[in-house]
């Protein structure tokens, strides 16, 4: 994109919303009379509240006038400096060789920033070095950047963005989720840089396709989901790509799991079981796949398929595919399914879904059921039970029409281990549930806890616990056996000596 475009962009406001404001909502009806717990009344949305007044317009303030202010003088502040920034604007727009390339960002930024330096001599503007620098770096963001969040996306404390219109803007540290101090001027701000993140992939995000996946350049995974369909004006939630992923020891040492639990995961995946990691969303999942997956030996053939890139496997036998959305005129997809069926003429040895939530379930399960076990892959559930239900309504989904008996057995023969992660109350993620699938029972799946965490306090914030075998050996131990592994079974919480 040339710069002129994107200054332009930056600082021109279009005459009229790309996409159109929703309307104001709907009046709330008065609540039924004697409505009860199962009747809430959802509160008006917040859509489009008026933008609350920032106490510094250039670092994006806690909303507060200065004490001793009035409301009304901040207001007038916030709209002088707002002046400011877009004069300033302006005046890179007529001054800046519109033919330079933004690709090579450390120039424009000291082109930028020397013209900028100009400007406000020129101008006589007043301004300490602090709200100089900022002001500096808003504009450069705007022009190069990703607007308000590029701060955000340059800390790497911050493992999450998430922008819930354009004055509430979350972000996670450490696991805890936080509103930010930072803001966008207004829906339309916020949409100029989903325009900067979607359209080099070639995507474009309008009324008619409000719901988009992209990727910014450095691999964060994106949703975008803007009006009708938000209510709060352009949601983006932003999963940082860590370029330092974390690894087995890191979730040891977090209390994610223990060196024990951490040896038996790696024996079940180079004695080839079949996994799945189940969890809620964000509850690391993809992080705990990511590390199971390097237990895979060295010579083996992985394939895997990813909805958005993610994994991280130091292997060089390790073929990555991606999946494709359709194209603007709805055709030309690539689905998790094509995926997987390519993978099975590809002799894989390993085949490592990112993501199942679909259709591709059933092929997953063939493939598992086929002679291409140690196959892993996630789901989204909340016990390892219902992640076995969640499979089978997926399969259900692929409209094979095959008995809810015929599909059981395929799962519970498929699936040999269910990992259950999960965010806890004070944002760590703990391995909660290893449960084996064992088999049949009349029309139901037999699952056996391995190792549970047990929750013993809540102090000072935290979730204090530890994850214990529940004394039980699993039924699959020959196969571990066959690979030569060797485990106590004081791993499992069982006296006496070696199986
Ligand atoms: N064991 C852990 N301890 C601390 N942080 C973790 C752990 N596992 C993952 N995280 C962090 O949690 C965030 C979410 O992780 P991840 O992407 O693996 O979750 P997920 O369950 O795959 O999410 P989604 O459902 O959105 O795909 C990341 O920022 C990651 O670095
Ligand atoms: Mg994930």
């Amino acid at each position: 994109m040339s710069l002129l475009k994107r200054i332009e962009g930056a600082t021109l406001a279009p005459p009229a919303p790309a996409y159109p404001v929703a309307p104001p909502p709907a009046p709330v009806p008065p609540p039924p009379v004697g409505g009860g717990a199962g009747t809430p009344v959802a509160p008006p949305p917040p859509a489009h509240a008026p933008a609350a007044p920032t106490a510094n317009p250039f670092g994006g303030g806690a909303g507060q006038p200065p004490r001793g202010q009035a409301p009304g003088a901040n207001n007038q502040a916030v709209e002088a400096q707002r002046g400011l920034k877009q004069r300033v604007k302006m005046k890179l727009v007529s001054e800046l060789d519109p033919t330079m390339d933004t690709s090579k960002s450390d120039e424009v930024r000291q082109k930028l920033k020397s013209l900028f330096d100009q400007i406000i001599d020129q101008e006589n503007m007043v301004l300490t070095k602090l709200e100089k620098e900022r002001l500096f770096e808003e504009l450069a963001a705007d022009v190069i950047g990703f607007g308000p969040i590029e701060p955000l996306l340059q800390d790497p404390t911050v493992s999450e963005v998430m922008i819930n219109g354009p004055k509430k803007i979350f972000v996670e540290r450490k696991g805890k989720v936080v509103l930010s101090e930072v803001q966008f001027d207004d829906d339309e701000h916020v949409r100029r840089i989903i325009d900067r993140i979607v359209s080099p992939l070639g995507r474009h995000v309008d009324e008619s396709s409000p719901i988009c996946d992209a990727r910014l350049p450095d691999g964060s995974r994106v949703n975008i989901v803007i009006p009708p369909i938000s209510l709060v004006g352009p949601a983006v939630t932003i999963r940082k790509f860590s370029k330092e992923k974390l690894k087995v020891d890191d979730l040891i040492r977090f209390g994610s799991m223990t060196p024990e639990i951490a040896e038996f995961l790696k024996a079940c995946v180079v004695a080839r079981l079949n996994i799945v990691i189940s969890g809620g969303t964000g509850s690391g999942k993809t992080t705990l796949l990511n590390v199971i997956s390097n237990f895979i030996p060295d010579d083996e053939r992985i394939i895997s398929i990813e909805d958005s890139a993610e994994l991280q496997i130091s292997k060089e036998h390790w073929i990555r595919m991606e999946t494709r959305p359709p194209n603007v005129e709805g055709t030309g997809a690539i689905t998790a399914t094509d995926c997987v069926k390519a993978t099975l003429r590809m002799r894989p040895e390993r085949v490592i879904i990112g993501e199942c939530r679909g259709k591709e379930a059933l092929d997953m399960l063939q493939a598992m059921n086929t002679g291409h076990d140690g196959s892993l892959t996630t789901g989204h559930a909340n016990t390892p039970r219902d992640m076995l239900a969640r499979l089978e309504t997926m399969v259900l989904m692929a409209g094979m029409d095959l008995p809810v008996r015929a599909i059981r057995e395929q799962i519970s023969s498929a699936v040999d281990m269910v990992i259950q992660q999960s965010r806890m109350r004070d944002g760590s993620r703990k391995i909660t549930y290893i449960t084996e699938v064992q088999g049949m029972e009349g029309e139901k799946v037999t699952l056996q806890d391995i190792f549970t965490f047990e929750q013993e306090a809540f102090e000072n914030g935290k979730v204090i616990g530890k994850i214990k075998p529940t004394g039980v050996r699993p039924k699959f131990m020959p196969k571990i056996e066959d690979a030569g592994i060797v485990i106590p079974p004081s791993v499992f919480g069982i006296s006496g000596g070696f199986f």
